[in-house]
């Protein structure tokens, strides 16, 4: 009611300013019972969200989100079977409940990090068959992920609340790193530390939202596995499918897409897709599943008689000849491939994680950098450290511009004045 309005009733005399105080009474009044009600109802929520299945008799699937987990050792004290209702497995149970309340940040990036069947599947949705480009498969259908909303600026972490939704993933419309990134992101351990990863040479897990952000296209290089590869550096679009044993086909004429599980499953053939578990450190996929800093050129390369010491992971899917190679680095080319870089290490040139980074082709300047030449500057936690750089290698004189391929008077290895 305006100032006007109630001046008008005033000026209608005794009656009308008596009948309209008695109605705003009366409002008032019922306001009162309602708020009361709701107050009562508050309350009674508040105990239930107190009472679950660690301090009540309630079932852990009638806990609420974020009520604290149950731990195995306190089942111990009760018998198995006997009791009424459906026996439960609280490890299954909880896990989803939990997850569909984590927010950025979330407790499964500290002591909880697990991942039991039910943190990947949701059983009664799960169906059979494969999965196509990048895109979640049937397997998943239903299960909780931290999708990437809105976009990130390259090689940065997406270090805020607002960059993710917790969705149920649909099988041929999300893509299946939201699985992963629930877990394999700051989605898990917010502004923290990443958990330490056992086999990575020293450090954390890395952000995999922020290695396989298609901004890194920019100026670096990705898998595509949330977005086409950037145009600008190594097109590869004749890919060579020589080992396609069990790892999916690929096109030869048009970009592709991946998943995860693309590189990370079983080196097994015949085991069932997913990255379940493996022989292999890191679940690399096989057949070929080595990558580390022995390796080079010279002991890596002739996949088709197998007699190279190492069956380098990454011909799995690429062409060992490097037909498509759009740089002179591994061409057979006296002057610029095997004269100069037959023997260095392939992590001497690229980075151990080839998820994607600043720089094109994933490649690291763990001899240095120089600071001229339209170089982006050094990006310290990518050129100089594990788990990116892990052995001694190429030194970047220059950076090619987006649509230029590397060459020789860009780089140097082990030094900076090779190439000049
Ligand atoms: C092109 C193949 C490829 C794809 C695609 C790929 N990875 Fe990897 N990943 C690797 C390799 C190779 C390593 C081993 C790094 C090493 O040896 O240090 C690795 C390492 C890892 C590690 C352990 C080290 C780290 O960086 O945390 C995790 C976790 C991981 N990958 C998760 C993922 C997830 C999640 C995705 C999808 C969002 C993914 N990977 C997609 C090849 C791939
Ligand atoms: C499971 C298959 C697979 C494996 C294994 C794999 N790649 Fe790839 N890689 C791809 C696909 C697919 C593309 C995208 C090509 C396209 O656009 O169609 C790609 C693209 C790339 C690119 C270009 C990135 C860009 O931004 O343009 C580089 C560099 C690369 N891979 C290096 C590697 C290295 C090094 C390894 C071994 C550690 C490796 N790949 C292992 C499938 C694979
Ligand atoms: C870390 C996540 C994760 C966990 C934990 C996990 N799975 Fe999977 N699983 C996957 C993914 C991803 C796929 C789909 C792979 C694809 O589409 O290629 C899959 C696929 C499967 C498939 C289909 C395999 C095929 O060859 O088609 C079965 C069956 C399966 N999982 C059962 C299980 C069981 C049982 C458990 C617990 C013992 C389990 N999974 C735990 C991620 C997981
Ligand atoms: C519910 C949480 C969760 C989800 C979802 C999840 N992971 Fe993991 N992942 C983990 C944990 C925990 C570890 C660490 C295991 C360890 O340290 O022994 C791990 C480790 C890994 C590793 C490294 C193994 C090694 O040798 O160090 C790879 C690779 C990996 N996960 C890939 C994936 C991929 C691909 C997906 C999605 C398809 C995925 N994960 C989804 C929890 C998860
Ligand atoms: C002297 C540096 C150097 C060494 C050593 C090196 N690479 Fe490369 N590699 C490059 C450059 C430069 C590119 C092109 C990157 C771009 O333009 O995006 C490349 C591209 C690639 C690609 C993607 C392009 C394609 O044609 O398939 C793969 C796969 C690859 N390297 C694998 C390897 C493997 C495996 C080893 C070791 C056996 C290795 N590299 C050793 C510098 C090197």
């Amino acid at each position: 009611m305006e100032r006007a309005d109630a001046e008008a009733i005033y000026e209608q005399g005794r009656q009308a300013v008596v009948s309209v105080l008695l109605a705003l009474s009366a409002r008032i009044d019922a306001q009162d019972v309602q708020i009361a009600k709701l107050v009562a109802r508050v309350e009674e929520l508040e105990q239930r969200l107190n009472r679950n299945s660690r301090n009540s008799s309630a079932p852990p699937s009638q806990d609420p989100p974020g009520a604290p987990e149950r731990k195995r050792s306190e089942r111990s004290g009760r018998k198995q079977g006997g009791q009424s209702g459906h026996p439960s497995d609280s490890s299954s149970v909880h896990d989803t409940l939990a997850e569909s309340a984590a927010t950025y940040g979330n407790p499964l990036g500290g002591k909880t990090r697990h991942a039991a069947c039910l943190d990947c599947h949701d059983p009664h949705q799960a169906k059979s068959g494969p999965h196509s480009d990048n895109y979640a498969g049937p397997a998943l259908q239903n299960a909780l992920g931290a999708k990437l909303v809105g976009t990130l600026a390259a090689w940065t972490k997406p270090a805020s609340a607002s960059n993710w939704s917790v969705v149920k993933i649909q099988a041929g419309t999300d893509v299946e790193a939201t699985l992963c990134f629930k877990c394999h992101s700051a989605f898990s351990w917010g502004s923290g530390t990443p958990p330490y990863a056992p086999g990575l040479g020293g450090g954390g897990y890395t952000d995999q939202a922020r290695g396989f952000n298609p901004a890194n296209g920019s100026a670096g290089g990705y898998h595509p596995v949330l977005a086409d590869c950037s145009n600008n550096y190594s097109r590869i679009l004749d890919l060579n499918n020589l080992s396609q044993t069990f790892v999916r086909t690929w096109s030869k004429t048009t970009r592709n897409r991946m998943t995860c599980s693309d590189c990370h499953a079983s080196e097994t053939a015949g085991d069932p897709l997913g990255p379940h578990g493996s022989a292999v450190g890191f679940l690399l996929r096989g057949p070929n599943t080595d990558w580390n800093s022995s390796m080079s050129v010279a002991n890596s390369t002739s996949f088709n008689n197998n007699t190279a010491t190492y069956k380098a992971f990454c011909f799995n899917c690429h062409d060992p000849g490097f037909a498509s190679d759009n740089s002179w680095f591994h061409k057979a080319d006296a002057n610029y491939g095997a004269h100069h870089h037959n023997t260095v290490p392939c992590l001497g040139c690229h980075a151990a994680v080839q998820h994607g980074g600043p720089r094109p082709g994933m490649l690291v300047g763990t001899s240095g950098v120089n600071t001229y030449y339209g170089n982006p500057g050094s990006y310290a936690d990518w050129d100089t450290a594990a788990p990116y750089a892990v052995a001694t290698g190429l030194y970047i004189w220059r950076q090619p511009a987006p649509g230029e391929m590397w060459q020789m008077s860009d780089c140097g290895c082990y030094g900076p004045d090779h190439g000049h």
